[in-house]
C-alpha cells in the first residue's frame, strides 16, 4: 500500500498546456475503443498507416499448396520480414514459435476444401482467438455466392464476438464463380463487408480500384491471388497503394517467389516508403543474389 504521509505535493499541473485529443491515424477506425485500437496499431505502421501481411492460410481449403508443403522450412523464416501473419490455428500451434512477437491475423472461418463447394464455412470459438492472442478475425465473405447467407452470418458473427473483446474483424472477400472480378462487384463486396462490421476488408485489385478504396469506409488490403511475375506483383501492390489501399495481403506472390525474402522487403518498399515497382524491382534483383 502507498505511503499516506510525506509525500511529495504535486506541483507540475501544467495549467497553460491543453491536453491533447488526437484522431486515430487509420480510416474509419476514431470511434473504435482502445483494444481495437491498440491491435489495428499492431498490423498497420501507424508511421506510414499501411501494412504488409504475409498469407500461408491456404492449406485450410487447398492442402499442402506450392511453397506450403514444409511451412517449417519455407515460412517461418519469412516471418520476421513481414508486418503480420495470416494464417490457420493448426499452422499457428504446430509450426510458428511463440517468440515472434508479431500480430496474427487469424482465420477464424473455415469449410469446405477446392475439392468441394467453397465458401459453405463456419467460425470457430472466440475463446480460441482469444487464447491465441489474435490481432484480427479473419472471415470469408462471399457475396453473390449460394453461400453468401451463411457467410454474412459468419461475419456478423465474429464481429459480435470480436468486438466483446476488443479483436478487429477482417472480411475476406470471396469470387463468386459466376461474378466479374471488377469494380462494380469488388466495390459492393468491400462495402457490403464494412456495413455488416468489417474492421479491415481484404480485396483484389481491378481497374477502377480508386473507386473501390473510395467506398469502403475502413481500411483496404490488397489481396494477392495467384503468382505472378515479381515485376507485375510489385506494380498491382503500388497500383493499389497510389489508388488508396492500406496495405497488401499477400501469399503465394510471395512464397512461391524466387526469393521470398527479397520479394518480402521489395514489397515493403512500395508499400510503407512508396517505392516506384521498377525501383522495388531493382532491389529484389540485387537481393535475390546475396540473400
Ligand atoms: C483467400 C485467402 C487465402 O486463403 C489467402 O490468404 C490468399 O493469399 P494469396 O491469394 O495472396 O495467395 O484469403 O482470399
Amino acid at each position: 500500500m502507498a505511503d499516506a504521509d510525506g509525500n511529495k505535493e504535486s506541483v507540475e499541473f501544467h495549467t497553460n498546456i491543453p491536453q491533447k485529443t488526437e484522431g486515430f491515424f487509420l480510416k474509419g477506425s476514431n470511434s473504435l475503443e482502445w483494444g481495437m485500437k491498440d491491435r489495428l496499431a499492431r498490423i498497420f505502421n501507424p508511421k506510414s498507416g499501411r501494412t504488409v501481411m504475409l498469407a500461408f492460410d491456404h492449406g485450410y481449403i487447398m492442402g499442402p499448396t506450392s511453397g506450403l508443403e514444409r511451412m517449417d522450412l519455407t515460412i517461418v523464416p519469412l516471418i520476421e520480414h513481414a508486418d503480420c501473419i495470416m494464417c490457420t490455428r493448426g499452422a499457428l500451434r504446430s509450426l510458428v514459435p511463440p517468440t515472434i512477437n508479431k500480430p496474427v491475423s487469424l482465420r477464424y472461418s473455415a469449410g469446405t476444401t477446392v475439392l468441394t463447394e467453397l465458401n459453405d464455412e463456419c467460425t470457430m470459438n472466440i475463446e480460441e482467438a482469444v487464447r491465441l492472442n489474435a490481432s484480427l478475425l479473419a472471415v470469408m465473405v462471399a457475396v453473390g455466392d449460394k453461400f453468401e447467407g451463411v457467410t454474412m452470418r459468419n461475419l456478423t458473427h465474429a464481429v459480435d464476438m470480436g468486438t466483446r473483446y476488443g479483436i478487429p474483424t477482417l472480411g475476406v472477400t470471396a469470387i463468386g464463380k459466376d461474378m466479374a472480378r471488377d469494380s462494380r462487384y469488388l466495390s459492393m463486396a468491400a462495402r457490403v463487408c464494412a456495413e455488416n462490421g468489417a474492421h479491415v476488408v481484404k480485396t483484389y485489385f481491378c481497374e477502377g480500384f480508386d473507386k473501390v478504396a473510395a467506398s469502403c469506409p475502413v481500411p483496404i488490403v490488397l489481396a494477392g491471388g495467384k503468382k505472378l511475375p515479381e515485376l507485375d506483383a510489385l506494380t498491382m501492390a503500388a497500383k493499389a497503394m497510389d489508388q488508396g489501399a492500406c496495405g497488401v495481403d499477400m501469399g503465394r506472390n510471395v512464397f512461391q517467389s524466387e526469393n521470398p525474402v527479397a520479394m518480402l522487403k521489395a514489397i515493403k518498399s512500395v508499400v510503407h516508403e512508396n517505392e516506384t515497382p521498377k525501383k522495388a524491382f531493382e532491389m529484389f534483383e540485387t537481393l535475390k543474389n546475396e540473400l
